[in-house]
């Protein structure tokens, strides 16, 4: 891999010991995928967690001087507050000690602290065409197919290094001949709501793997937060790192140019069956819930303010525990558009900043509970659980009038 003179002196730690280990995190991995060279990128997002992986690379950046060149978002961490004000449980010392260093190296090294998994909305904006590295299941994809900036499909510690360098190493999807389609997917079914297109993702992802699909059939732009639920089903269910939806997505306007000059290696067809049998495999409960957990990926604007509407009067039952995770960027919003407390008078408790995958939720395990997110059910932080659209997990834990 041919190396620029400054790129070998990062190399050899002339910029320090954290420049030093960034580096030879993208040199490894251009070398492994053949890269010939570096190419600078204008932004990052770390999929960090906080947990014990997160903290060993990002503690070498920060004690070794480093600091970030180019803006450089955070995901969700754990909470550090609100379940032990609001419903007094103690954090996990441990967990939340490693936690609380983590986000303190982030702050270190110049990261935003955005602590969300949607940052591409909002605090880290991709721009078409631009060369990026994005982790997170929901904003690769994204990014790549919806707004047609140019990413990989990043680790936590190759974007964060790349945050550091401001540079990644030229292979893969940074190639436009490698953003071609692989795979014809037919839509028959019928794609009404946020949770169809969560089941389409999570459907895609298991029978492709590793792919590009195409789309076709489709007939209305999907909004933003049905576009956001593909994306990160068919990135967790699946290793998705972009696809076209001609028409609709960002880089090819008709189902020829999404392939190029190459044909189809295969072809899907979905229909309502194929959504439904999905939805049943998620599905390992019946009968009265527990907790309900919304907003995995974290809720926008909309999805606020469409739950507000719905909860709006109502009151969650006593015996039922219900959370919204969403990034504070958009819980501000949505206080200021009054929806927060619309949500928060019904008995449902609306939580930034974290998600499901910490500790702090621990107090949910074992309980029956219901999620309009297969990625939640996935990472199953309940027993059992149910599975539905936002309309059903409000109806399953509301008083009846
Ligand atoms: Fe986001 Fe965490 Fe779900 S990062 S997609 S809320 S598992």
């Amino acid at each position: 891999m041919h190396l620029t003179n400054e790129e070998e002196r990062t190399l050899k730690g002339d910029f320090g010991e954290g420049a030093q280990k960034a580096m030879e995190l993208l040199v490894a991995i251009g070398e492994a995928f053949d890269a010939e060279k570096m190419i600078p990128v204008a932004r990052a997002h770390a999929a960090s967690s906080g947990q014990e992986g997160d903290l060993y690379f990002v503690e070498i950046l920060a004690k070794g001087g480093a600091t970030c060149k180019i803006p450089t978002t955070t995901n969700p961490i754990a909470d550090f507050g609100y379940f032990q004000k609001v419903i007094n449980i103690a954090d996990d010392p441990e967990e939340a000690s490693v936690a609380w260093k983590t986000k303190n190296y982030y702050k270190q090294i110049g990261a935003i602290m955005s602590q969300s998994c949607i940052p591409y909305l909002a605090e880290n904006i991709p721009e078409y065409g631009e060369h990026v590295a994005f982790s997170e299941s929901s904003a690769t994809p994204y990014v790549n197919s919806v707004i047609g900036a140019l990413t990989n499909r990043e680790s936590i510690q190759t974007a964060l290094a790349a945050g550091i360098i401001g540079k990644t190493p030229e292979y893969g999807l940074h190639f436009k001949e490698n953003r071609k389609g692989t795979v014809l997917v037919k839509v028959e079914a019928d794609l009404k709501d946020g949770y169809s297109y969560s089941m389409l993702g999570q459907y895609l992802g298991k029978k492709i793997g590793f792919g590009i699909p195409v789309l076709i059939g489709i007939s209305k732009r999907p909004t933003i937060d049905q576009f956001i639920n593909f994306c990160a089903m068919t990135n967790t269910s699946g290793a998705i790192p972009m696809f076209h939806m001609p028409g609709f997505t960002a880089e090819a306007a008709t189902v020829e140019e999404a392939f190029g000059r190459d044909k189809p290696a295969d072809k899907i067809t979905v229909t309502d069956r194929e959504l439904k049998e999905t939805h049943d495999e998620l599905q390992t409960a019946t009968g009265d819930i527990d907790a309900v957990i919304l907003g995995c990926p974290h809720y926008n604007l909309d999805q606020m303010g469409r739950l507000a509407a719905l909860l709006k009067g109502k009151k969650i039952r006593d015996d039922v525990s219900f959370w919204v995770n969403t990034s504070a960027t958009s819980k501000l919003m949505a206080e200021r558009a009054g929806y927060v407390q619309a949500i928060e008078e019904s008995g449902a408790h609306v939580i930034v900043d974290t998600c499901i995958d910490m500790f702090c939720w621990n107090n949910l395990r074992g309980k029956t509970g219901m999620t309009d997110s297969p990625k939640c059910a996935y990472y199953r932080r309940f027993g059992p659980v149910k599975v539905g659209n936002v309309e059903e997990c409000v109806a399953a834990s509301v008083e009846k009038d």
